[in-house]
């Protein structure tokens, strides 16, 4: 598992806060739950807990999993009353079901076999009332591969309480049995401007991105119909967001 989530889970907390907008990423999952009429939520990969803290404050009956007890930790630690599971989403059993599943921040990444992402699939389905929906977004291989052909060099940083923190990426395609890419990351903090950086640690992951199609074969497979597919923008990839319905 990458480094971000476990020894780092604390950097990831600090960056992700400042470089995602949870509060639009909730709003635009919570109208898509809203029109499904969902009650009930299961989160897989639900990280630090900040949807958790939005579902939670919105009345929805929310279970949060992860498979990093880093992550978990930070999560339970921002919501002692909140309900958190450590599993792998692709091997899991709850006893119980819920009205939708959701998967977001591009978390399907990390799924890079075709059986991790069936199994997923089929634990997802295992968990929802019938005619329950599968909310989850996938990075569009289409549009984000060819970006970083044949390398693309980035950095990302942000100010904490007179804190530097800052990641150096370095994103090239690997492409052997899937539409994935290779992201070597370096993490560094910095206490004072003229203070030395400090290394903090360093990742070295393959991901994954999808094409449309191939989504909804995998759906088609698993027994859930496709309700919408939705593009969207947001912190750095081009997104396809999917809602399908578990048929049955
Ligand atoms: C990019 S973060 C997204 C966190 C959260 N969904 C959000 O939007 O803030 C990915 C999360 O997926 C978790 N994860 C990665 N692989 C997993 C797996 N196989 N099963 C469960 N969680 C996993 C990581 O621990 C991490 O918390």
């Amino acid at each position: 598992m990458d480094k971000l989530y476990t020894d780092m889970a604390r950097v990831y907390e600090i960056m992700y806060r400042q470089f995602m907008d949870y509060d639009s990423e909730f709003s635009y999952y919570h109208a898509l739950l809203q029109q499904n009429n969902v009650k009930s939520v299961l989160e897989l990969g639900c990280g630090a807990g900040n949807n958790a803290e939005r579902m939670l404050q919105n009345g929805y009956d929310y279970i949060g999993l992860d498979l990093s007890a880093d992550m978990l930790a930070l999560a339970r630690k921002r919501l002692p009353l909140g309900v958190f599971v450590q599993a792998d989403m692709s091997d899991f059993y709850l006893n119980r079901n819920f009205s939708a599943v959701l998967l977001v921040g591009r978390t399907t990444a990390y799924l890079l076999t075709n059986s991790a992402i069936l199994n997923m699939l089929r634990c997802a389905r295992q968990h929802l009332v019938s005619n329950g929906i599968l909310v989850f977004d996938v990075i569009d291989a289409f549009q984000f591969l060819p970006t970083i052909q044949p390398a693309l060099s980035l950095r990302h940083t942000v100010e904490d309480n007179g804190t530097t923190y800052w990641r150096d990426s370095v994103f090239s395609c690997h492409l052997e049995t899937a539409w994935t890419w290779h992201w070597a990351a370096q993490y560094f903090q910095q206490n004072a401007t003229d203070a030395p950086a400090q290394l903090l640690g360093k990742d070295d992951n393959i991901l994954r991105s999808f094409t449309a199609d191939e989504i909804r074969l995998f759906l088609q497979l698993s027994g859930f119909e496709v309700i919408a597919q939705y593009p969207k923008d947001s912190y750095a990839f081009p997104t396809w967001v999917f809602v399908a319905r578990k048929i049955g």
